[in-house]
């Protein structure tokens, strides 16, 4: 299942992410808020557990999240701020980390990297603003699926109808919750109308 968001703030802060004005510091909190809502969204239906809470008049039994059966999964470098925002919301995530390069010719991915913890009877929020070919998608699933993960929700920010698909057909038990689905992949693999390379948009990087 795939669900691209319909929420109007989240729309126009897609756009302030496509504009070139927006410099990389805010390109960062705007990827931010926008993952904080896609990961309201993807978590709408998320079961919770009671917990006993302390209030100020006294004991009261409430329904939480249960964080400790979340892992947060950002492939690096570009889902680095999709993680600081998410852990603003939900600071007692745990977290694990993918570093992932797309070669530029071929659109292979390649792991550099992982420091997954244990994922037993875990939910893996994966975290990549961009889904162009789907490729690095698909290898951070497999990746986390051979580590024995319960079950694995996308989040995303932009991506192109064909490697949405993509992922879809290769793992069609994930859900993916995404920020908006744009026109196409073009003769680059890049997205368009899209934002250019997140990850250089992001870091400052694009000289
Ligand atoms: C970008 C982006 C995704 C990937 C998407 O990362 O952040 O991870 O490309 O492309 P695909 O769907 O065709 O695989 P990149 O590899 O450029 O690394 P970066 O985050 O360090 O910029
Ligand atoms: N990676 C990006 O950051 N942007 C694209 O359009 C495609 C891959």
């Amino acid at each position: 299942m795939y669900k691209e968001s319909n929420n109007v703030v989240v729309k126009h802060l897609v756009n302030r992410l496509r504009d070139v004005r927006t410099a990389s510091n805010e390109f960062r909190m705007t990827i931010e808020e926008i993952s904080r809502i896609v990961a309201s969204e993807a978590l709408n239906d998320y079961p919770t557990v009671t917990h006993n809470i302390n209030t100020w008049q006294g004991s009261l039994d409430v329904q939480m999240i249960e964080v400790q059966k979340l892992v947060l999964v950002p492939i690096l470098r570009a889902g680095e701020p999709m993680l600081t925002g998410i852990l603003k919301t939900l600071p007692y995530a745990k977290s694990g980390f993918l570093a992932m390069k797309r070669d530029e010719e071929t659109a292979e991915s390649k792991l550099f990297y992982e420091n997954i913890p244990n994922l037993e009877d875990k939910t893996v929020l994966l975290l990549d603003p961009m889904v162009a070919t789907g490729g690095s998608l698909i290898d951070g699933i497999d990746y986390l699926k051979s580590k024995g993960a319960k079950r694995i929700i996308s989040l995303n920010v932009l991506g192109a109808p064909e490697g949405v698909k993509k992922v879809q057909d290769a793992h069609p038990d994930v859900d993916i919750f995404i920020a908006q689905i744009d026109e196409r992949l073009d003769e680059n693999n890049y997205i368009r109308p899209g934002l250019g390379d997140a990850g250089d948009r992001a870091f400052n990087t694009n000289d």
